[in-house]
């Protein structure tokens, strides 16, 4: 499967483009790094804790 990159995902404008891209179910995989700063919350993805479409990875873990 390909996958798109994305950086910020867990943040106001990135988790929200995440979770509408994966709305589609046809839609590429997402790889979403995050460095979970003040402003990123985790929790905002958990809908897609289940979506193997979907692969998180913390900024400082890569
Ligand atoms: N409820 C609301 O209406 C609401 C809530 C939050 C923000 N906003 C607005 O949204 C706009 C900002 O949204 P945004 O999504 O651009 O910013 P954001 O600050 O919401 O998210 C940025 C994300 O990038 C991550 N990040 C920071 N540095 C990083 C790095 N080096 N590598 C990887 N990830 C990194 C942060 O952890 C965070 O998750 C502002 O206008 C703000 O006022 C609105």
């Amino acid at each position: 499967m390909s996958h798109i990159l994305v950086t910020g995902g867990a943040g106001f404008i990135g988790a929200n483009f995440v979770l509408a891209w994966l709305r589609d179910k046809t839609a590429d995989g997402v790889v979403n790094v995050d460095k979970l700063t003040y402003a990123g919350n985790r929790k905002t993805l958990a809908s897609l804790d289940d979506d193997s479409r979907h692969v998180f990875f913390a900024d400082g873990y890569l």
